[in-house]
Order: structure tokens, then sequence, then C-alpha cells
């Protein structure tokens, strides 16, 4: 496994690449759990290289707060990375590396980024789609990874990729939960104790109310500051989707109902 640390050095190493060698890639921001795990390890399966990338894209947090106390587990990374079949890891030096433009070329979705999470995070989802761009332009591989957890961000870096006739297949990855039902995150690390007990409930009350009203009831009796949770068609059946505040810290989560 390499690591590499300017978008020029990626570029080579890509051209190093014979053309029937399939190459995969895995978008992170680091601190990375069994979620992220399950992403490389389904590239590597299906790939000849997996490129990981790790890069806290600070232009796709809404606050300055939670950028700075973003989890950086670095060297946990890199053995894990290792241990899951990545061949390149590539951890920009500097934000000039990803952004030599200062960010004034952007790209927005004008419709569904601006609902669910666009709507209590301004800007959040320009941020995603306009990094998520740059790392497909530089890894050019043949399937990019991305994890259900993110749903709205998944559909929207599908529809992205379908409006700019990308050549990278998007290949969408089930959400992994501990066994309480957690959904793993890296924000789950800033839980105080007392609501790292109670975050389960929120996959419990997801999959088992009868109502998104009374799904919101319940959540708000244990503590849970609901931001939206909603219910959507979705292929022939329906996804509950919802954010949520607790002990300061924002969990999301969806379900297949
Ligand atoms: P990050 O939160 O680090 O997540 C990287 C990828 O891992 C995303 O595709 C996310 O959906 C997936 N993932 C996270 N938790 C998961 C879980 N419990 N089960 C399955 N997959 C999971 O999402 C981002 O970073 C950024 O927005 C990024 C796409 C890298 C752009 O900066």
């Amino acid at each position: 496994m390499r690591v590499i640390e300017t978008a020029a050095g990626l570029r080579e190493w890509r051209n190093t690449v014979p053309s029937n060698q399939s190459t995969g890639v895995v978008p992170t921001m680091g601190a990375l759990h069994a979620g992220h795990r399950a992403l490389i390890e389904r590239s590597a399966k299906e790939n000849k290289f997996t490129i990981v990338t790790i890069f806290v894209n600070r232009v796709q947090f809404n606050q300055a707060s939670d950028f700075e106390n973003y989890p950086k587990t670095f060297e946990q990374d890199l053995a894990l990375c290792k241990e899951a079949g990545a061949s390149i890891v590539f951890v920009p030096r500097s934000e000039d590396e990803l952004y030599p433009d200062q960010y004034r070329y952007r790209i927005s979705e004008n419709e569904f980024s601006k609902t669910l999470c666009g709507e209590f995070r301004p800007g959040h989802f320009d941020g995603v789609l306009t990094v998520v761009m740059k790392l497909l332009s530089l890894a050019r591989a043949d399937r990019a990874y991305f994890g259900e957890k993110d749903l709205q961000q998944l559909r929207l870096i599908e529809g992205m990729a379908r409006a700019f006739f990308l050549q990278t297949g998007i290949i969408p990855c089930p959400t992994v939960r501990e066994p309480s039902g957690l959904a793993l995150s890296s924000r789950n690390l800033r839980l105080p104790p007392g609501e790292r007990a109670i975050a389960p409930k929120l996959y419990e009350i997801l999959s088992s109310a009868p109502t998104t009203g009374l799904a919101k009831e319940k959540l708000e009796a244990l503590g849970f500051k609901v931001e939206y949770l909603v219910d959507q068609p979705e292929g022939s059946g329906t996804r509950r989707l919802a954010a949520a505040w607790l002990g300061g810290v924002r969990l999301i989560d969806n379900v297949s109902l």
C-alpha cells in the first residue's frame, strides 16, 4: 500500500495502471470504522486496485466547530486501509491540492439538495458534490463506493454522475450497524456516555413506529431534538429518513420500511 499526498502524484500513479485492470475508489473523511471498512473490502474484492481518499473537506461543513472537532485517527486509518486491501491512500497534504481554485468553481444541485439535510446545512451538498467530482476526476476509477447511511448524499452523487455522464459507476453499499442497531459513524465518538446509551433508539424507533408523527414523539420524549423525520417513496417501497441531535451531536439514519 502506498500513501500519495499530491493530486499530481495520484494522476501519475493512475497513468501507470494498464487499461485492462480495474480501479475502485472509496472517498472518506477519515476516522475510519467498520462502515468504511466494508466499502474498502468490497472495492478490493471487485477491483484490481483500490484507492481510499482521506480528506476532511472544510467546505462541506457549515459549522467551523464541527470541522475543527472532526475526529482524526490517521495512524489507525492507515492500518485499517491496509488490512481491508487498499492499494493507494490519497491524503492531500494541503487544501490547495484539491482546491487550487479556492472553491471558485463548484457543483450544485438545485432541488433535492435543498431539502432534508440540505435545509439545515446550507451549502453542505455543494461542498460534497464538488469534492466528489474532483476526487472522481483524479481517480478515474471504474467504480466508486458510497454508503446508504448517507442516503441523500448517495442519491445526489448518483444524480451528478448521470447529469455529467461520468464514466465511474456509483456503487451503493448497505449501512453497517452495531449489534444495538446504531449506524456506525465517526461522530458517535463524540457522544457523551449517557447519550451513547440512548443513541440506538434512533434506529429502533425509525424501524418500528407506525407513523412519522409517533416516531418523532417517541424520540423527543427520549431527549432527541428532531430536525426532520419523513417517509419517502423509493422504488416499490418506502424509506424513512431522519436527522436528530443528541447531546450536541447530530445523528442521521434511514431505514427501508
Ligand atoms: P465519511 O462520513 O467519512 O463517509 C465516507 C463513506 O462511508 C460515505 O460513502 C458514507 O456513506 C460511508 N459510511 C459512513 N458510515 C457508514 C456506515 N455505518 N455504513 C456504511 N457506510 C458508511 O461521507 C463522507 O465522508 C463525505 O461526505 C465524502 C463523501 C467523503 C465527501 O467529502
